[in-house]
């Protein structure tokens, strides 16, 4: 015997009524209700289930050894893990249709030396994932492919083959049979989720899910799968660019502002170590209003150039816009060099934009800003060899920034001259090969370069 039940869910959030409302009372969405039929079976004998029971005990009674990480053959997935995978832990990878979860997660499988993967797809067929895999030019001995969207068939074929990670895409497309409601929808995705989290936990396997976004970038279907599993990864980029960068959302096992960066090639994701060199342009002749910034991402500092273009306002009010920076900071920086520095700048156009397509919300890139824009309003190149990393504070002083030393030691590392930082940065950088030049105010700053 079955209870019939109907619930309606906003897809967005997860609430949930027994009425269909037009607005959610939770998050404000309009028109996200849907019906779900959740008649629940009276014993649950599909899906995952779980047969131990546990009790309470003391933290010294706990053991675990922090060893044993799975460290993946892929440097860039190591590093947003925060060292590889931990056994038993659930990791959600979200990202735009296309953009190549798909490629980077059967590259990984494939990549698998001695750990047994099992890759489930309910997105594509066996020979779809065999082409894809041919055209990465990988093979492996310890990866199997299974394409099936029960949870109940799913963890019969683990019984068999008991990997070591389980690879699900995607968790929209998945379904147990335990509910009534279709694949994708909000108690659905719970529901495989909880299964699954019960599994990793109990069998110490690793799951890396795969998730859809929505077209506000968030994961597809409620928000409680991101509180559910361990880690949340988000692969980015513009389709028409060939770079992506795989970024950490959260991790419970490490930093959660890790990132890395691939380049997407005709036969697969190729890492990129060193993002610095592509993240500056090339180029022969000096333009106005570019300038270098050492950023830290994570734990990992980056140069970004930022260029910016400056120009008299052909409307009324001027317009300010920027592309990976934030517009508030930036009209705050230009209110400094109104009033501190006496700079005409209200009535221009001031345009920002960091190339690469990354946002960066490090206050540490303000004197690059500050400096690029200047030397657009000037019309003065600043010279090639300079960059910069500094605070700008309201009353116009340059103020020290964290981890000076590792953003010297990459500016070095790429062949910089000299790089700018505040008068009150101490540092322990010493024998390099490059010239350190501190400053106190923007106006020193300005002196210097034009
Ligand atoms: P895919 O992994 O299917 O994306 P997702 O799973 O996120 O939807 O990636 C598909 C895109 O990647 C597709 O536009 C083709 C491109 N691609 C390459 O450029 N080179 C390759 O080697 C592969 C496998 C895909
Ligand atoms: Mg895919």
């Amino acid at each position: 015997m079955s209870k019939k039940s109907s619930i309606f869910y906003c897809q967005n959030c997860g609430t949930s009524s027994s009425k269909w409302l037009g607005k959610c009372p939770s998050c404000n969405q309009w028109n996200t209700f849907v019906e779900e039929r959740t008649s629940k079976k009276e014993s649950k004998k599909d899906g995952y289930v779980s047969n131990i029971k546990n009790t309470p005990k003391l933290l010294n009674e706990i053991s675990y050894s922090s060893e044993n990480r799975i460290v993946t053959r892929d440097k860039e997935l190591n590093r947003v893990l925060g060292g590889g995978i931990v056994p038993g832990s659930l990791i959600l990878l979200g990202g735009d249709p296309g953009i190549g979860k798909s490629t980077l997660l059967l590259q990984f499988a494939l990549s698998s030396k001695s750990k047994k993967i099992l890759y489930v797809s309910g997105e594509e067929s066996e020979k779809q994932i065999k082409m894809r895999a041919e055209r990465i030019n990988k093979n492996s001995e310890h990866c199997y492919i299974l394409t099936e969207t029960s949870t109940n068939n799913i963890f019969q074929e683990i019984e068999k083959i008991q990997p070591d990670i389980l690879i699900i895409d995607s968790i929209q497309t998945i379904h147990t049979s335990y509910l009534e409601s279709a694949p994708g929808s909000v108690s659905q995705i719970r529901e495989c989720t909880s299964e699954l989290i019960k599994f990793a936990k109990e069998t110490s396997t690793a799951v890396l899910l795969i998730g859809h976004i929505n077209k506000d970038g968030a994961i597809a279907g409620p928000k409680v799968l991101e509180h559910m599993v361990d880690t949340v990864l988000q692969f980015e980029g513009d389709r028409n660019h060939v770079y992506r960068i795989l970024r950490t959302i959260k991790n419970r096992f490490g930093s959660a502002s890790e990132l890395g960066v691939y380049e997407m090639s005709g036969n697969g994701l190729r890492q990129v170590t060193n993002p610095s060199e592509i993240l500056i342009t090339e180029r022969d002749e000096n333009t106005s209003g570019v300038a270098i910034a050492g950023t830290i991402e994570g734990a990992r500092p980056l140069l970004v150039e930022i260029q910016s273009l400056v120009s008299s306002a052909v409307y009324g009010t001027p317009q300010r816009s920027t592309t990976g920076f934030d517009t508030r900071r930036m009209n705050m920086l230009l209110a400094v060099l109104e009033k501190r520095c006496g700079f005409r700048l209200g009535a221009k156009d001031v345009f920002l934009n960091i190339t690469g397509g990354i946002k960066i919300d490090d206050t540490a890139i303000d004197l690059a800003v500050v400096c690029s824009i200047l030397s657009s309003d000037q019309d003065v190149p600043l010279d090639n060899q300079i960059c910069f990393a500094g605070e700008i504070g309201l009353s116009g002083e340059i103020r020290a920034v964290n981890r000076i030393d590792q953003r010297i030691s990459e500016a070095e590392k790429l062949g910089y001259k000299k790089i700018i930082i505040s008068k009150y940065n101490k540092f322990n950088s010493k024998d390099l090969n490059i010239e350190i030049v501190k400053c106190g105010k923007i106006e020193e700053v300005f002196r210097l370069l034009f």
